[in-house]
């Protein structure tokens, strides 16, 4: 959350940032600002709001520069306002900072500040970095010490707890840009005599390929003559430059009208991609080389701890399902928020997977930590390549989902459901609780679902808008499904209540007898997850079930939206609306199910106006706890 753009090059430099925040907006959009230095000294503008208001301000009183820096905010500390808008500055206006994260002893550096004689003008927390930045450059002009700006950065950020990714200019040293890392992430782009900083790679990749991850601990220091990497105790470090392959395009809209719809019709193509080159159809092998455990660490596991957020918590229910059935191991499912708060019993026989499409989820990070330090080995499934959770885990499985722009997860989720398929297929022919023919049998089911899904989105997405018409006016909705649609249900209602702002809830089907059902009147849609796999005698006896519990609703006026496969004879009768999907396996329902309601969503909060990519108090990527 919060993305931050920097420039040091022979562009003009507005364009770039403001360029490059606007491919980050999706870290933050609480209010904007940028720096720039040039012959008039530093210049800053600022607006609350979306980065359009500060190119309004802009437009109105430009500035110009040879360098500068940019952010974009998703407020933590202090209200979204003109004044609390990065960049910030010391008492001086010579020292300006953008930061990403929250500094966790911010009062207690405050206080002693204030009691040096420092003035405050914000509520932030960042602005206590320049006014330290300026302590220890005056401290450091007494003693006449060389790279002053550089030095002072460090010694700041020695006194710094939490999590921080920050940048730096100051009047006194033009054409230098300092950077620090130590939580959220950081990328330098090398382009020819011009250098970059930016949260993400999107910020930049329209301008260089050829990329450094700054690691936590490490400095950077950027002029027009190149890029200089430190520890923050000031030793020179090395980091390998890491060429980015996909294409910027990836991260555009494409002709479609917001990032999430695009991301939703990318799914057949990210299903593909998770699966190309990890499956042989001839042995039934699955292969997953980024794995360094191995099938002895697999036979020994004695059960599973999985740690997530949000959607990719729903992800990780479903994953309990599929490597529960297959691999027949147990597994503990955790919101990584909760995780080490428990006191979790993790040790060295546990296995850990963790579930992120960004890879930087803080409470996700912290939850693979204490794993660690217990003792467990962990694997993450992850979307970004070199993220700070891959780096940290024992085996990686990367999700080809591509860039993920929408802050609403679509296709990020289907690849994590795919991802998690292929791990239980993996861990269940290491520990030889499935044969030969059986995972041969099921990934040949998996080869076929990429054209299932282009199949859902062909014939789906025009019911799913007229469903929006009729219902886009609703207060609440409810969501239903039994076994490995439960979680689906939960996201169906995650993502109609992110994005649209109705109140809707997932519940176990089931369950509904035991209270919720006092809700339901005629106003209420309940949409309930009725898919089957008539093959499976446990998916035959979950779908009775579930339509006896559709029959429920109805009987007590609610408003009934079915999800159900097309050869399906009973469900038409019982519930007002059905959308259809193809046949699956049980265990790759889930992707099939979850098609209609993004769509669904998707709809609904276009029909109320609503800002699809973008929804209000959200960001992307949350790098706080
Ligand atoms: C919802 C959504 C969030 C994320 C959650 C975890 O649409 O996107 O709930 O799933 O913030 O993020 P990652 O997967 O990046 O750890």
């Amino acid at each position: 959350m919060c993305g931050i753009v920097g420039y040091i090059g022979p562009k003009p430099v507005v364009p770039v940032i403001l360029e490059g925040l606007r491919r980050l907006e999706y870290r933050g959009y609480d209010s904007a600002g940028i720096a720039v230095g040039g012959s008039r000294g530093l210049e800053l503008r600022r607006a609350p709001g979306k980065l359009r208001k500060l190119e309004e301000v802009l437009h109105e009183r430009p500035v110009e520069g040879t360098y500068g820096i940019g952010h974009t905010r998703w407020a933590t500390h202090g209200r979204p306002t003109e004044e609390n808008a990065h960049p910030h500055r010391d008492c001086t206006g010579r020292i300006v900072v953008v930061h990403n994260g929250i500094v966790e002893n911010y009062l207690a550096l405050k206080q002693e500040l204030i009691a040096e004689g420092h003035k405050f003008i914000t509520e932030t927390d960042t602005e206590i970095i320049a006014h330290l930045i300026e302590q220890e450059m005056a401290s450091a002009a007494q003693t006449g010490k060389n790279m002053v700006l550089e030095e002072s950065v460090r010694r700041a950020v020695r006194r710094l707890t939490g999590a921080f990714a920050l940048v730096v200019i100051c009047a006194d040293e033009p054409n230098k840009i300092v950077a620090a890392r130590f939580g959220p992430p950081a990328v330098i782009g090398l382009g020819e005599g011009e250098y970059f900083v930016a949260s993400d790679v999107p910020g930049i990749l329209h301008h260089t390929r050829n990329l450094y991850f700054l690691a936590d601990g490490d400095m950077a220091v950027l002029t027009p003559e190149g890029v200089r990497l430190t520890d923050f105790e000031g030793n020179h470090i090395e980091r390998p430059v890491q060429r980015i392959l996909w294409d910027p395009i990836q991260a555009e809209k494409g002709g479609y009208k917001h990032f999430m719809l695009k991301e939703i019709f990318e799914q057949p193509r990210a299903i593909r991609d998770t699966t190309l080159g990890r499956i042989s159809l001839d042995t039934g092998k699955v292969f997953l080389s980024e794995m360094k455990l191995t099938e002895e660490d697999f036979r020994r596991a004695t059960r599973i701890h999985i740690a997530a957020c949000g959607t990719s918590w729903h992800a990780a229910t479903a994953g309990k399902f599929m490597i529960e059935r297959l691999a027949r191991l147990p597994v503990e499912v955790d919101y990584a928020s909760e995780y080490r708060y428990r006191d979790p019993i993790a040790d060295p026989n546990a296995l850990g997977l963790l579930i992120t499409q960004s890879g930087e989820t803080a409470d996700t990070l912290a939850a693979q930590r204490e794993m660690i330090a217990k003792g467990s080995r962990t694997i993450a499934i992850c979307n970004v390549v070199g993220a700070m959770i891959t780096r940290e885990a024992h085996g990686v499985i990367y999700t080809h989902a591509g860039p993920e722009i929408g802050v609403a997860s679509t296709k990020a989720f289907t690849a994590q459901l795919v991802a998690l398929f292929l791990f239980a297929v993996h861990l269940a022919q290491s520990r030889g609780t499935i044969s030969a023919d059986e995972s041969r049998a099921l990934l040949e089911e998996l080869t076929l679902l990429p054209g299932k899904v282009e199949e859902v989105l062909r014939t789906i997405d025009g019911p799913c808008e007229q469903l929006a018409r009729t219902y886009s006016t609703a207060s609440d909705f409810l969501f239903l499904g039994r076994g490995i649609h439960y979680p689906i249900a939960l996201e169906g209602a995650l993502k109609l209540k992110e994005i649209s702002y109705i109140h809707a809830e997932g519940y176990p089907a089931g369950e509904m007898k035991h209270g919720p059902n006092a809700l339901i009147d005629e106003k209420l849609p309940v949409v309930v997850l009725a898919t089957q796999d008539r093959s499976n005698r446990d998916s035959r006896l979950r779908y009775e079930k579930t339509l006896s519990n559709i029959q429920e609703v109805t009987a007590r006026s609610g408003k009934v939206i079915a999800v159900a496969v097309r050869e399906d004879e009973e469900i038409p009768h019982v519930a007002d609306h059905v959308l259809y999907v193809p046949q699956a396996p049980e265990l790759l329902l889930p992707v099939l199910d979850v098609i209609p309601l993004q769509l669904l969503a998707y709809h609904i909060a276009v029909r109320r106006g609503c800002d699809v990519d973008q929804p209000r108090n959200l960001a992307k990527s949350v790098t706080v706890e």
